[in-house]
């Protein structure tokens, strides 16, 4: 399917126009959209996709998306992150639907978990127990409500600019540089459960644990792909494991990003930092909803002994047929070095567009999955940092790339999978050029 050059025609628009622009280009999408408000709030089923233009999708193919008026996209979006084998992967989705006949979830053991359960920890690598659940959210209060158990404590360390799920212990949003609620309805004194420091500050974190004797964790995106794709500065995480061991704290790695994508064994193998727990969830199954939390024998075999996690998904035989296919697919074909090449001349190309349309495009983070933005080349180490970045503009932008044809998340983070190859970045780079040309002029 072609894209429509129609769509490339479309003259620069604000994103508030999008709407009025949306009922006379792409029809579908607008009748859609004008229904989906009427049935859901805001049109969307999870508030993270407010900020995305209300295009709606027919489906997935690989690298690409295609929409209800017949145009496709390359996709950087990946479906906030699953989507790591590209859309639709045949080997995982052909194992979902043969193991599903079987049934899905039988309030009880299946034959599925114990390969699903030794393929995980083999993969991982450094973990002896895993637990399955369904979201990113659940498993990081799970790793929470451990830690609390084993230390005796009740509060946690984590950093300004991380997500760590939408419930209310750890729903965040910075304000002036202070911490503030991320929602109306958050329970008013949930925020002083957490100490939160700038990311990459281990002398902040030293001060801390040295100051307050009831911490019972810190939790850490080991890169910080929330905001920023910021990586952690040289020896930033192993500085963490040493003050935690010091302390008697547990130090969880929220891999939920990082898990499977910036190395086989995510970021513990990646920055040779073995964690006590970590969460994971996104590209562990192939695009189908399953998240883990791992650890050590000693810290997990409390789930066994009194500590409370459950879930009527977890571990079902769809998750556990797409966990097992998944890191069978991601084992025998690694496509890391093909993520590292391809991402690294994505980064290159976006910043060159930028200085030959005299955009100050900047580009940063892994090549799996990077930020991009507008502002100062320089690295950012930190939340903070971001404040020198035009955000705004670039959020404007991720409309102009989906006007032609690259879907991308307005808060700047792309992913790349392994479906995306030569065909895939010759389409992305023309499309991007054609839009940094129309903000540009
Ligand atoms: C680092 C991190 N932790 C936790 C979560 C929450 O996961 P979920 O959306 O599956 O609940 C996310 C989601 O994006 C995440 O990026």
């Amino acid at each position: 399917m072609e894209h429509l050059p129609l769509r490339r025609q479309v003259a620069r628009f604000p994103v508030t126009a999008w709407e009025a622009r949306l009922s006379t280009v792409l029809e579908r999408s607008a009748a859609f959209s004008s229904r989906a408000r009427e049935l859901t709030p805001g049109g969307v089923h999870s508030n993270v996709r407010l900020s995305a233009p209300s295009i709606f999708f027919e489906r997935g193919e690989g690298a690409w998306l295609y929409d209800a008026d017949g145009n496709d996209y390359v996709d950087y979006l990946l479906g906030q992150g699953p989507n790591f084998l590209g859309h639709a992967p045949a080997r995982v989705n052909d194992a979902v639907a043969a193991e599903a006949r079987r049934g899905s979830v039988f309030g009880a053991n299946h034959v599925l978990e114990n390969e699903a359960g030794e393929l995980f920890l083999d993969t991982v690598g450094w973990a002896e127990r895993v637990r399955f659940g369904v979201t990113g959210t659940e498993s990081d209060q799970a790793a929470l409500r451990l830690a609390r158990a084993a230390t005796g404590r009740n509060r946690f360390v984590r950093f300004a600019g991380t997500y760590h799920g939408w419930l209310d212990n750890v729903l965040m949003s910075m304000v002036d540089g202070k911490p503030a609620p991320g929602s109306a309805g958050q329970l008013s004194h949930s925020l002083t459960e957490a100490y939160v420091l700038p990311f990459n500050d281990a002398a902040a974190l030293e001060a801390t644990l040295a100051e307050h004797d009831d911490i019972a964790a810190v939790i850490v995106e080991p890169v910080m792909f929330n905001n920023g794709a910021i990586p952690p500065a040289e020896g930033f995480l192993a500085h963490v494991r040493r003050l935690c061991d010091a302390h008697g704290v547990v130090l969880i790695f929220d891999e939920v990003i990082t898990g499977f994508r910036v190395a086989l064994g995510g970021a513990a193998e990646r920055f040779g930092v073995r964690p006590d727990l970590a969460v994971y969830g996104k590209a562990m199954a192939g695009g189908w909803p399953v998240s883990a939390l791992a650890g050590s024998a000693a810290l997990m075999d409390r789930f066994a002994e009194g500590v409370v996690h459950a879930g009527t998904f977890n571990g079902s035989v769809p998750a556990c047929a797409a966990v097992i296919a998944s890191l069978k697919a991601l084992r025998e074909d690694p496509p890391y070095a093909r993520l590292e090449e391809y991402g690294d001349s994505l980064m290159d190309a976006i910043v060159e567009i930028g200085r030959d349309h005299g955009l100050p495009l900047r580009a940063q983070g892994l090549p799996m999955a990077f930020h991009v933005s507008f502002g100062d080349p320089a690295p950012v180490h930190d939340y903070a940092g971001l404040a020198g970045l035009d955000l705004d503009r670039y959020a404007a932008f991720s409309h102009t790339l989906a006007d032609h044809g690259v879907w991308v998340a307005a808060r700047g983070i792309w992913y790349v999978s392994a479906a995306h190859a030569d065909k895939e970045m010759a389409a992305t780079l023309e499309r991007f050029d054609t839009a940094a040309a129309q903000v540009s002029a």
